[in-house]
């Protein structure tokens, strides 16, 4: 069976940088409580007049550079977001425009955080199956866009950045050697947007409510998502018949330092081969995973042939696990 492979990786983030100060002058919290509970120090902020396919687009120029590759030969793109530009087209098919990908067919997933496993998923079957050649994935994120900026709870998590890859067939055992998502909706009520949808169209009373922000129920979030983490990094390790010892780089979705930390000790793998960027980026939810893979191929953490781990849990609830052979 045909393999896909990352040919190129790219990232993007705004210049403006929100700091623990600087949300301290907004709502009552401490840069304190925010690193111990967080690890989050500072985190990216689109302005007023980007949106997302703004940051997935420059994330993707880089991503096709990396791979030498020109956007009219791309087949496919898919970004995951729960950020889009508008209700549809879909971010991808703007973003499909701003590169010229004629030939490409674009759609966007919505899988919250773990989106960019799913929408990688997804691009992996289009090619094994022989449909596409190659595929740009992008996961991009404005949630500052959809943050209560009132809230204490959400507002200190979240930021704004792209991350994109190209994939195309590989020609050997490297490549995505195996993928696991996993949906649960009966708890998707722990972190959602009542509002904007077909459910709770904006009114003049949806947005006196606040409805078209984040609401998440963060503490039970927490627990959930360490158990699942778990169990889905073991279903990739059973699926490929390997040890926890035998991954180079684990590349988790950064929502909070605690369940990173938490999730790599119950498996047993070290922090030095864990990727963190959540100090800096906060949480930028589908985008977080391609960010910090970018970060680590250009300074050489991840290279060919190493064993790359990805794992997320987020809305949905949804969560994934990836392993590719790099
Ligand atoms: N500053 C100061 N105090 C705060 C703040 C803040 N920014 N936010 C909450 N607090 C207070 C609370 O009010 C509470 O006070 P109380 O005890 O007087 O009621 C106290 O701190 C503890 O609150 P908890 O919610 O229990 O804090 P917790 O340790 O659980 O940390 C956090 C909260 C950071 C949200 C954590 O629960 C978390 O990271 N949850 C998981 C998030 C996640 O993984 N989401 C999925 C991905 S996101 C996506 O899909 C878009």
């Amino acid at each position: 069976m045909i393999m896909s492979r990352i040919l190129g990786t790219g990232s993007y983030a705004p210049d403006t940088v929100l700091t623990n100060q600087d949300l301290e002058k907004m709502v009552e919290t401490s840069d304190d409580w925010i690193v111990e509970r967080t690890g989050i120090r500072e985190r990216r902020i689109a302005n007023k007049d980007i949106a997302s396919s703004d940051l997935a687009f420059e994330a993707a120029k880089k991503a096709l550079k990396a791979a030498g590759m020109k956007a009219s030969q791309l087949d496919l793109i898919i970004i995951a977001t729960v950020t889009p530009d508008m209700m549809f087209p879909a971010t991808a098919c703007i973003v499909q425009a701003k590169l010229g990908a004629k030939k490409a067919i674009a759609f966007d997933i919505s899988a919250a955080c773990s989106g960019f496993i799913f929408a990688l998923a997804a691009a992996d079957n289009f090619i094994k199956s022989g449909l596409y050649k190659n595929a740009l994935v992008i996961g991009a994120e404005t949630l500052s866009k959809i943050t209560d900026w009132t809230d204490r709870n959400t507002c200190v998590l979240f930021g704004d950045g792209a991350g994109a890859v190209v994939i195309g067939p590989s020609g050997n055992d490297c490549g995505i050697r195996s993928a696991h998502l996993h949906t649960n909706g009966k708890q998707g009520d722990l972190l959602y947007i009542p509002g904007g949808g077909s459910r709770n169209p904006a009114t003049a009373f949806s947005i006196e409510s606040r409805m078209h922000f984040i609401k998440m129920r963060g503490n039970e979030t927490f627990k959930i998502a360490v158990r699942a983490l778990e169990e889905v990094v073991n279903e990739a390790l059973d699926a490929n018949g390997l040890k926890a010892s035998d991954i180079d780089m684990v590349v988790p979705h950064q929502a909070n330092l605690r369940i990173i930390q938490a999730t790599a000790k119950r498996l047993g793998i070290p922090m030095d081969k864990v990727v963190v960027t959540i100090d800096r980026y906060g949480n930028t939810s589908a985008a977080s995973i391609p960010i910090a893979i970018d970060e680590a191929v250009r300074d050489g953490r991840i290279a060919p042939g190493k064993n790359v781990l990805l794992e997320a849990f987020g809305g949905g609830l949804s969560w994934a696990s990836a392993l590719i052979k790099w």
